[in-house]
């Protein structure tokens, strides 16, 4: 469900200009000290401010223009489809260099090479649209990319949006934007729009144009909070004891890390444990595997909790060396729950 907001109040011309000069010194590129590479341009940030632009990329020695280049498809930016209308034709272009300038008023800098074809449409109509688009939108993205001229709204499903400026009708955000103050630099126009009013769609998911390529954006994966338990081990039923030990030890070739007469037996197997448990199998259950989870935490607490949210847990068993106890699964598998005996309680 799309829905619509437009934004009446005016853009304080002196605000927005000077924030966009003091942005473009803070951004020029600089040295940096420290043992990572450091590529300097001869001139200070401020000092090059007050240089003739096009001079400025004659004194650039090779490495640094490279360096700044590369340094710049370290920055990943939605994708955006520029669009306006002059005399009816349709212009378009793809842009990443797109940045949220104020919210009070709402406006966006849009950076324009001059020599785009929108360049001089929208200088001169002044309205224009900025479509964001979406993971969903990276074949259009491309195709739109790759077209000239009217050929690029053949691709994808446009509407005519207020002063018939062509809107994308599923791009994530629209916004419809007046050019209200123009800034030449180097090659590029820096546009200060005001924002209008904006259409948001959907989807949540930007289309991102980074190092070259277009991709999605995923969170960091937050550490998930600690279990309370670990995988002890796994354990094997086993109905004779000695013929299991000797097939797990000389024929598999697992290293027998304990045993505990006929009962128990545990290898190393594979940084963890496999346990062979004497049963008697004279019953379907007894044929299960169990795993067994170390549990670092209180184990009653643990118990109680699954016994209260309708789990079939057995009482706590004491041990020589632990505390355990088996959790049962609504199909009868069987985990078995243990934690090692303090010194003091030992
Ligand atoms: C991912 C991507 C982002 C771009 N971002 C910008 C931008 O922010 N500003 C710009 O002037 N050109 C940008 N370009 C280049 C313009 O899209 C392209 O030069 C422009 O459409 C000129 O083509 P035309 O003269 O055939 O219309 C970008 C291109 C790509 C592929």
């Amino acid at each position: 469900m799309a829905f619509r907001m437009a934004f009446g109040s005016e853009l304080t011309r002196q605000h927005a200009a000077t924030t966009i000069i003091e942005s473009c010194i803070e951004l020029g590129p600089h040295a940096q000290r420290g043992s990572i590479t450091t590529v300097s341009w001869q001139k200070s940030p401020r000092a090059r401010m007050n240089d003739d632009a096009s001079k400025l990329s004659a004194q650039q020695p090779g490495d640094a223009r490279a360096a700044f280049l590369a340094a710049m498809r370290k920055v990943a930016a939605t994708i955006s489809l520029v669009t306006t209308r002059e005399n009816g034709s349709a212009h378009g272009m793809t842009a990443t260099a797109i940045s949220s300038l104020s919210a009070d008023p709402p406006a966006i800098l849009v950076c324009i090479k001059r020599s785009a074809s929108i360049h001089g449409p929208l200088c001169r109509v002044k309205w224009f649209c900025v479509n964001l688009l979406g993971e969903q939108h990276e074949a259009l993205f491309k195709e739109f990319t790759a077209r000239q001229g009217a050929g690029r709204f053949a691709v994808g499903e446009w509407a005519d949006g207020p002063n018939r400026l062509p809107c994308l009708t599923d791009a994530t955000a629209t916004l419809i934007c007046y050019l209200d103050q123009q800034v030449d630099y180097g090659t590029h126009t820096i546009c200060i729009a005001r924002v209008d009013s904006v259409t948001l769609a959907g989807s949540p998911r930007p289309l991102l144009y980074q190092d070259g390529g277009s991709g999605g954006f995923a969170p960091l994966r937050r550490d998930a909070p600690a279990p309370g338990w670990t995988l002890g081990n796994i354990i094997y039923p086993v109905g004779d004891m000695p013929r299991a030990i000797a097939f797990y030890r000389d024929v598999v070739g697992l290293k027998l890390k304990f045993q505990d007469g006929n009962e128990w037996a545990a290898f190393d197997f594979l940084g963890t444990t496999l346990a062979l448990e004497h049963r008697v199998m004279d019953d379907e259950a007894a044929h299960r595997i169990k795993v067994g989870l170390k549990v670092s935490h209180d184990l009653e607490a643990l118990v109680d909790k699954l016994s209260r949210s309708g789990a079939t847990v057995a009482p706590i068993r004491r041990g020589a060396h632990e505390r355990t106890t088996t959790l049962t699964d609504p199909d009868g598998n069987r985990t078995m729950l243990y934690a090692p005996l303090s010194r003091s309680e030992a």
